[in-house]
Order: structure tokens, then C-alpha cells, then sequence
């Protein structure tokens, strides 16, 4: 079977897009699609699987799709490199999940560690989970071999995804012969930025919870958060000794600080060892780091903002984007349909 290099990501439209999203997947797309050498670069809007646990709520999902768009293009995913596609507008992918979820047990769905994970989180379900939710992983799946991608870059929360899609792969192959490709993962190189902490510092940056610096916030709401953040709560006066662990300000220094902003902002250092070395020792205060982390932070989102409120002035040729990627995905999403049915005898008329 071709072995092509076919990339594909997504993400679900239910808000603007956040530093979790830029350090877990974004950076990585950008990294990927600046290298090149693929033979294709897919990018979803999963609009129907941000359904599973907005059903109802259609006018949201649909105005984020513009708003995750928006987003995606400030930070300079280029749609001459990459096919953008809704995925709503895509309906084979509700035709392969519907064979796909034959050779998935409800049990195996259950056990499925994001799932619980979520499925938690969902108060909204009161234990009566809608059978949409609970196998989204089956359309994920669809999503991925519709278009034979073969490289998922995701963050660590979506492994179990992959891992579901290529049991599926296994069992559809066994069964029908080598039809689909068996997709790989690929993580985020940062340890940080699997689940880059929330500015509250207790969990994963996360709307619902509200911790979140977004690509599109100006100016002052990032200072505010910046400045807002927990660091060591022991660390009162400047002369005490600090902790570096478990502190947000140094955890975003880990994942956002480069020796060039050091240069530039606090000349004084020579990276971000020294600092935290003065920061364990006393007599560093958290205004300096805090402040450190601002200019930081200003200076990564200032040209997203910049180039985000060009392509907002325009929004009929931001869906245009959309419309050509979407066209062109359904093209090979359909192909890729009659091969899989005619594979498993599915073809009547010809
Ligand atoms: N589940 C992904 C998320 O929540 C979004 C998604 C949908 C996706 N379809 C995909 C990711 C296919 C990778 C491949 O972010």
C-alpha cells in the first residue's frame, strides 16, 4: 500500500484559542508545515464532535468556527499549505463511522481513559450519556482514515484517540483486507506543554475553568493575568528563599523563555537557570519574574493579535478558505468511501 505522508489535526470549535492549544498542538503545525515534505496537511474543525457535548447549542460551535479559523490563520497556518475543512460538511465521515462502530465494544468505548476522564468533568450528561459522546472516538477515527492520515499531531489527552483508531484500523484490515493505514501520534517535544498549566496554577488550561490566556487578548488582559498568577506561596518577603516547583510564573518561563529574551529583558542573566538559582537562593522578588514573563508573552502574541484583527475585517474570505478546503477534502473523503465499501462487498450497482 502507498505509504504517503499525510498529516491531520483538529480541533473542536467551542472557543477561541488559547497558550494550551499554542504549545500543545499549534507550534508544532507551524513546525510541520515550515518543514514541509508532506504529501498532505489536513486541519479539521471537529464542528459534529463538539456537538456530542453541545447538542443544542449549534449557534455556538458555529460561531467558533470562525473564531478557531481566525485563529488559526493569525498564527500563520497558511491555507496554501494546508487544507482547512469543516467537518459537518464532510458527510462520509458519518458513513465510515457507522461501519466503524461494529468493530468497537461498548466496554472497550468505556474504558476509553479521556473519555472517563471527560465524562467526569460532564455534569450536564446526570450519568445518562448520550451514545454521540461516548463513541466520538469511533468518528474521530473516521476522521482520521477518510483521508489516510498516517501523522496525528496532538497533545496527551488525545493519545487514546489514536490508539482507538488504530485497534479499528487492525480489525477493519483483518477483516476486509488492507484497506486503511494505521495512524501515528506525535507529541509536543516540552513535557510543559502537554497540559500547559492554567494561570491559576492548579489544572490544565481549560475554559470551563476559566485560567486561560487567550491568542486574542489585548494587551492588558494579559498583563492582568500575568500579574495574577501563583507563584510560591511561602516566598513573602524578597530576601526569602523561593520555590521553583510548582511556581506558574517559572512554569511558563520553562515553556515560553528563550536565552534571546534573556538578552533582551534581563541581560543580568544568562538564562533561565541563573534565574531560578536566585530565586531558590533569596532575594529575587516575583514582580521581576512576573514582569519578565509579560514582555514575554506581549511579545509572542502581539503579531497573532495584530494579524488576527486583518483577517476579522474579512470574514467572507475566511470561509471561502474554508469552502475550497472543504470541497477538496470531500473529493478524497468520498474516494476513499467507495474504496472502504467496496472492500467490504458494500456495492451494489456496479
Ligand atoms: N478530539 C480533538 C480535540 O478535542 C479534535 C479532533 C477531532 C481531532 N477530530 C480529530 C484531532 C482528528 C485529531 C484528529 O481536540
Amino acid at each position: 500500500m502507498e505509504n504517503k505522508k499525510i498529516i491531520l489535526t483538529g480541533d473542536r470549535p467551542t472557543g477561541h484559542l488559547h497558550l494550551g492549544h499554542f504549545v500543545g498542538s499549534i507550534k508544532r503545525r507551524i513546525e510541520l508545515q515550515n518543514k514541509g515534505g508532506y504529501d498532505e496537511f489536513y486541519v479539521m474543525l471537529a464542528d459534529a464532535q463538539a456537538l456530542t457535548d453541545n447538542f443544542g447549542n449549534v449557534q455556538k460551535v458555529k460561531d467558533n468556527v470562525l473564531q478557531v479559523m481566525l485563529d488559526y490563520l493569525a498564527v500563520g497556518l497558511d491555507p496554501n499549505k494546508i487544507t482547512f475543512l469543516i467537518q459537518s460538511e464532510v458527510s462520509e465521515l458519518t458513513e465510515f463511522t457507522f461501519y466503524y462502530m461494529n468493530l468497537v465494544t461498548l466496554s472497550r468505548l468505556e474504558r476509553n481513559p479521556t473519555i472517563k476522564e471527560e465524562l467526569k468533568q460532564k455534569t450536564q450528561f446526570n450519568e445518562s450519556i448520550p451514545m454521540g459522546f461516548l463513541t466520538y472516538p469511533v468518528s474521530q477515527t473516521a476522521d482520521i482514515t477518510a483521508f489516510n492520515a498516517t501523522i496525528i499531531p496532538v497533545g496527551d489527552d488525545q493519545l487514546p484517540m489514536i490508539e482507538q483508531a488504530r485497534e479499528i484500523v487492525r480489525s477493519f484490515n483483518n477483516l476486509y483486507g488492507e484497506t486503511l493505514v494505521e495512524p501515528k501520534a506525535i507529541l509536543p517535544e516540552n513535557e510543559n506543554c502537554f497540559r500547559l498549566i492554567g494561570t491559576d496554577g492548579k489544572a490544565k488550561m481549560s475554559k470551563s475553568l476559566n485560567n486561560c490566556i487567550y491568542l486574542s487578548d489585548e494587551p492588558d488582559e494579559i498583563k492582568q493575568k500575568v500579574f495574577s498568577m501563583y507563584t510560591d506561596p511561602d516566598h513573602i518577603h524578597l530576601e526569602d528563599p523561593g520555590k521553583v516547583e510548582g511556581n506558574t510564573v517559572f512554569t511558563y518561563l520553562d515553556v515560553f523563555s528563550s536565552p534571546e529574551d534573556f538578552e533582551k529583558y534581563l541581560p543580568e542573566y544568562k538564562n533561565l537557570d541563573e534565574l531560578k538559582a536566585h530565586y531558590i537562593r533569596g532575594g529575587l522578588g516575583d514582580m521581576k519574574i512576573k514582569k519578565f514573563l509579560n514582555n514575554i508573552l506581549q511579545d509572542l502574541l502581539a503579531p497573532i493579535r495584530e494579524r488576527r484583527k486583518e483577517f476579522e475585517k474579512n470574514p467572507d474570505a475566511v470561509f471561502e478558505i474554508l469552502k475550497k478546503g472543504t470541497q477538496k477534502a470531500r473529493k478524497v473523503a468520498y474516494k476513499n468511501l467507495i474504496k472502504l465499501k467496496t472492500n467490504m462487498g458494500i456495492n451494489y450497482f456496479n
